[in-house]
């Protein structure tokens, strides 16, 4: 039995002072910390991490980032890397997102370094996939994620690959509040998961979480979670808001 995963991807919000002011209402809105049965993560801004681990201590709430570096140091102006991350204890990072994948030219190949080194470091990787709407008008979602996946997973053991995280993210989903229905989300989640046993071994599909994300809110998370093929959220605006992201993962 996959254990549920949810985690909210900040994106470029918050300052120090509001990241640490969510945490303190987020703990406040947990009810009974002991008895949650599934992973839940925030993804935050590289410059809110520090803040955030020592806000979150003792909580069980993961600490995550949006990106990294696929290589430990170097000349790489600007960036961040995977050693960086695990010095200050971030437990998992988002790969991929559409958003790096558009406006900042991330490949993938990109993706596949950035798994492994990560992989590498300990720490979970949240590979993010997902068609435009344009591909999905003309029936390619199938085939853009399938090639997502085969050059993201290149060269990872089954036990990696089973150990990670993958969000299915609909590109015409994101921040349009046009949610992908839960008929559309579980099917792609399905496909995700064959996909991962043809590239990767049955035992690593088994292991794998898939994700759905798209404009996923408190009104429908618990239907589209619900849906077999579906092990939990990566949850974008709603994220945001504690009362909002408490609900969404059933604080
Ligand atoms: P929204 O939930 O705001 O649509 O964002 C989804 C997303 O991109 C999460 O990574």
């Amino acid at each position: 039995m996959r254990k549920k995963f949810i985690a909210g991807n900040w994106k470029m919000y918050k300052t120090t002072a509001e990241a640490l002011r969510f945490a303190e209402a987020f703990k406040a809105l947990r009810a009974d910390p002991g008895a949650d049965g599934r992973d839940v993560a925030i993804c935050a801004p590289f410059t809110q991490l520090a803040a955030l681990k020592g806000a979150l201590a003792g909580t069980g709430v993961l600490l995550g980032a949006q990106n990294a570096h696929f290589s430990d140091e170097g000349a790489y102006t600007g960036e961040i890397s995977p050693a960086m991350l695990a010095e200050i204890g971030v437990d998992c990072v988002i790969v991929g997102h559409s958003e790096r994948r558009e406006y900042f030219g991330e490949t993938d190949a990109d993706t596949n370094r950035k798994l492994h080194k990560l992989l590498e470091r300990g720490m979970v990787p949240i590979l993010c996939v997902g068609e435009s709407l344009e591909i999905r008008e003309r029936g390619g979602q199938g085939q853009a994620v399938e090639r997502q996946l085969a050059e993201g997973l290149k060269g990872l053991s089954p036990a990696q690959a089973g150990g990670m995280v993958i969000a299915y993210e609909p590109i015409w989903a994101i921040g349009t509040g046009r949610t992908a229905t839960p008929e559309q989300a579980g099917e792609m989640c399905g496909f995700i998961r064959r996909a991962v046993a043809a590239l990767c071994g049955v035992d690593a599909a088994e292991g794998v979480r898939v994700l759905y994300g798209g404009s996923v809110k408190p009104g429908n998370a618990a239907e589209i979670m619900g849906m077999p093929d579906i092990d939990g959220a990566l949850v974008g605006g709603a994220s945001l808001v504690p009362e909002d992201f408490a609900r969404i993962v059933g604080f």
